[in-house]
């Protein structure tokens, strides 16, 4: 079935000039870029983004990090791709993910690991809309 998630190049990685490189390989990969934005999140952007993640030890340093300089989000489609795109990235930790995955390539540890994805298809909807309007997506 074709689906729809939300794909984050976090301000790590474009701060490290990886972006360009991980595009290609989310281009390789067959996903199609339904929408695609530079965003310098404010603080508060990125509270409410990881609103599910609020009562967590690693919120403060999360944000901060988010909001630290320009991330890239993406609305990527492809059959499953909300799976497909998690499977691309490796699991949370660079340190435990799978050799060839993005985060296991391009992430520095388990905040500043290189990028983001949906884990289902209802946080999907939520967080493609944080960024996009409809009318955004092509
Ligand atoms: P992400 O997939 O964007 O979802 C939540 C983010 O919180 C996660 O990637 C990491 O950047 C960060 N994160 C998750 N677990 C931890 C942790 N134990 N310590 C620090 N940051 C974490």
């Amino acid at each position: 079935m074709t689906e729809r998630t939300l794909a984050i190049i976090k301000p790590d990685a474009v701060e490290r000039h990886l972006a360009g490189k991980i595009v290609q390989r989310i281009e390789d990969s067959g996903f199609q870029i339904r929408a695609m934005r530079l965003v310098r999140m404010s603080k508060r952007d990125a509270e409410g983004f990881y609103a599910v993640h609020r009562d967590r030890p690693f919120f403060k340093s999360l944000t901060e990090l988010m909001s630290s300089g320009p991330a890239i989000v993406m609305a990527l489609e492809a059959p499953d791709a909300i799976k497909k795109w998690r499977t691309l990235m490796g699991v949370t930790d660079p340190a435990k993910a799978d050799p060839g995955t993005l985060r296991k390539e391009f992430g520095q540890s388990i905040e500043r690991n290189a990028t983001h994805g949906s884990d289902a298809p209802h946080t999907a909807a939520y967080e493609i809309g944080y960024f996009f309007a409809g009318i955004e997506l092509i």
